[in-house]
């Protein structure tokens, strides 16, 4: 694939490498926006069949992305936060202790806390070394016993990208009857994942990193052990027969079958949704696959002439190339290193005590090379 630069609006001056903090907008997915705004200028073009096609489309979209065959088990949520409380709320079982990573995103670590039923166990990062993400792996897999209510991870660890042995972690929780739920925030969109074959009891994404929508809008995946459950919200489109707006007042008792039931209020946006369909149908042009491929040739490089000054970068097998951590020892601090990327104009997140560095199709050499520029400059 060639650098796809010329479908977005960035600024050459600036080299963003920061696709993990919030994506940039296609240029096709703000006109799908702009569409959306315009709409409601006139309002008697939306007919009551709007609310409910753009978001069937969304969710069929998002079943290709992950090999998800049923659009029925996929709705729109807000937030991951959001996403995982219907989670929390409706797990088969309704104690133990909830496996987690330690240093995993707060949306994944709140709507567990805040429940007394669940404990926490945080499996720690083995300190940086060698085999660092095997004996993580490990690690996880040891924790998981059959007083695990649930493994709740990412795909990847969203500061360095280490990718999780979701395929063991499944057969593990599996065999002790524990759930799996997946945030899929930092993954989904830019790295293959197949729902088919992992299949997670839940997962979560946020769409405005590598789904590359707007903000305040993602998409969830809800498996059969959440389709008798109490959602968190009784909105009212989620109950039965919804879709006959001239009879919304026959109260009803029941709510749309299996996962739908989980679906945000007001999730027929008519500016969001459209703009997350334009993104996730590019996404499936380039594929997630491809995209990898390209930030990993991107930035092959770069990452040597980095280790050979001393910074340090887990080895490409174990960890996303869209996302990975840069560790550094005493040769410099974050002092001068924030001051050398704020002059080579380097976009990055500091994390923990990682530089994240998250490229896309966007990126391209320039960019790549004024980080590399700008590390160098900061080794004393
Ligand atoms: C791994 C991960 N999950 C979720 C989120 C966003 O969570 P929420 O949608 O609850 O704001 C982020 C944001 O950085 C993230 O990195």
């Amino acid at each position: 694939m060639k650098c796809q630069r010329d479908k977005f609006s960035l600024q050459r001056k600036i080299s963003y490498l920061n696709g993990a903090y919030m994506s940039p907008l296609m240029k096709k997915v703000e006109k799908a926006g702009i569409k959306g705004m315009i709409q409601k200028r006139k309002p008697f073009h939306i007919s009551d069949s709007d609310f409910f096609r753009e978001t069937e489309i969304l969710r069929n979209l998002f079943g290709q992305l992950i090999n998800s065959p049923n659009p029925k088990r996929h709705v729109i949520i807000p937030s991951v936060s959001y996403g995982i409380e219907n989670v929390v709320q409706n797990l088969s079982k309704k104690k133990g202790k909830i496996v987690l990573a330690a240093g995993q995103f707060p949306s994944n670590v709140y709507p567990w806390s805040a429940n007394s039923n669940y404990p926490l166990k945080f499996v720690a990062a083995p300190t940086l070394g060698k085999n660092l993400a095997e004996n993580w792996n490990e690690e996880i897999l040891r924790a998981i016993d059959d007083q695990t209510a649930a493994v709740s991870i990412g795909q990847i660890h969203w500061v360095n990208g280490i990718k999780y042995d979701l395929t063991s972690i499944r057969e593990k929780t599996r065999s002790v009857g524990a759930a799996l739920i997946i945030d899929g925030t930092q993954s989904i969109g830019a790295l293959p994942f197949d729902l088919q074959a992992i299949q997670p009891d839940a997962l979560l994404v946020a769409g405005y990193k590598w789904l590359m929508g707007p903000y305040s809008i993602g998409m969830a995946y809800y498996g059969e052990m959440f389709d008798q459950g109490k959602p968190i919200e009784n909105n009212w489109m989620n109950r039965q027969g919804s879709d006959q707006f001239s009879g919304l007042t026959h109260y009803k008792d029941h709510y749309l079958p299996r996962a739908q039931r989980y679906e945000v209020g007001e999730h027929s946006n008519f500016i969001l949704v459209p703009m997350l369909i334009a993104a996730i149908k590019q996404l499936l042009k380039w594929t997630p696959l491809g995209i990898q491929r390209y930030c990993e040739a991107l930035c092959y490089d770069a990452i040597d002439s980095l280790r050979s000054e001393g910074y340090n970068i887990e080895d490409s097998k174990v960890r996303a190339s869209h996302l990975f951590g840069i560790y550094f020892n005493q040769n410099t601090n974050m002092e001068r290193i924030e001051r050398a990327l704020s002059k080579y104009r380097v976009k990055i997140s500091i994390r923990d005590q990682a530089l994240r560095v998250s490229p896309n199709v966007y990126n391209d050499q320039k960019d790549v090379q004024r980080l590399v520029s700008a590390l160098k400059e900061a080794i004393i």
